[in-house]
């Protein structure tokens, strides 16, 4: 087998160099995008010492130049992309939270600008940038990390889990996000590409928080799976630990 390249965004820290390290054994050669350089050198040795082969790029996902960077990067040593994992977010707030920020009649409408222009414009823009790559790829895998709090049957039902857990920025943007992975699917569905949202469940991360339940060894589980789908595998779903979500 042929070795995959793989783009994983937000890889210094949290769920995205979890990812990396569960792309270990699955003979792919990851590549982090880390904005702060000395952070995403840190994470390299740290993925290289645990047998990783990576690399990292600089990369901040709000800087349409860094999209430009990035095509020109894997294109130029590799001609072509075969995993991106939309992984970088933000949550605007602290979680679990009942502050005006998560509020739908109270939120300050420039976080919420800024939320979707990370957790949504963003990731539309980046994956627009690098589909000429992923097309040329034998098995394109594109994963958007997404949240079971972009549920909006989850939110309406009164009996699910999520119905308190209200962060109006975050979790609109992240439906946003479940959207695109929709259309894109259904745009590449005779194409090689598979599309889909992962949520990699309430994990302890600077985002997620202590009393997340889930540890971050874990956290990865979902991520890495969606990248490594065979060619049988699903597109245009929404999935947690091979479950799928309602949307
Ligand atoms: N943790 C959870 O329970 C949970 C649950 C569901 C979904 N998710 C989703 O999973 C993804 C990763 O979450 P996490 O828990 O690992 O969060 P995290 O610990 O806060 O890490 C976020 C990562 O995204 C990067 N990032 C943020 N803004 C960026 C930007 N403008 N450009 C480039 N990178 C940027 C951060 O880089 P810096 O280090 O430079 O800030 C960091 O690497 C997010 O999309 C999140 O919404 C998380």
């Amino acid at each position: 087998m042929s070795q995959k390249i793989a783009f994983i965004t937000g890889g210094n820290r949290g769920l995205g160099f979890q990812t990396a390290l569960d792309l270990k054994d699955a003979g792919v050669k990851v590549v982090i995008g880390s904005r702060n350089p000395a952070q995403g050198d840190q994470a390299v040795a740290k993925l290289r010492a645990a047998g990783v082969d990576a690399d990292v790029l600089k990369f901040d996902i709000t800087q349409p130049a860094d999209y430009q960077a990035a095509y020109d990067y894997f294109n130029s040593r590799y001609g072509w992309l075969d995993i991106l994992v939309n992984n970088a977010g933000i949550a605007g707030g602290t979680f679990p939270g009942t502050g005006p920020e998560h509020s739908a009649s109270d939120v300050p409408l420039d976080l919420l600008h800024k939320v979707f222009e990370t957790n949504f414009f963003a990731q539309v823009a980046l994956t627009k940038a690098l589909l000429p790559l992923l097309k040329k790829s034998s098995a394109g895998r594109i994963v958007n990390l997404s949240s079971i709090l972009g549920s909006l049957t989850l939110h309406a039902d009164p009996n699910s889990p999520i119905y308190n857990a209200k962060t109006f920025a975050y979790d609109a943007s992240k439906t946003a996000l479940n959207a695109f992975t929709v259309h894109l699917a259904w745009e590449l569905r005779d194409t090689k590409i598979k599309v889909n949202s992962a949520h990699p469940g309430w994990v302890k991360t600077d985002m997620g928080g202590d009393q997340a339940p889930m540890e971050l060894s874990e956290g990865g589980k979902t991520s890495a799976a969606l990248a490594t789908l065979p060619n049988d595998g699903p597109t245009g779903g929404y999935f947690h630990l091979g479950e799928p979500l309602p949307w």
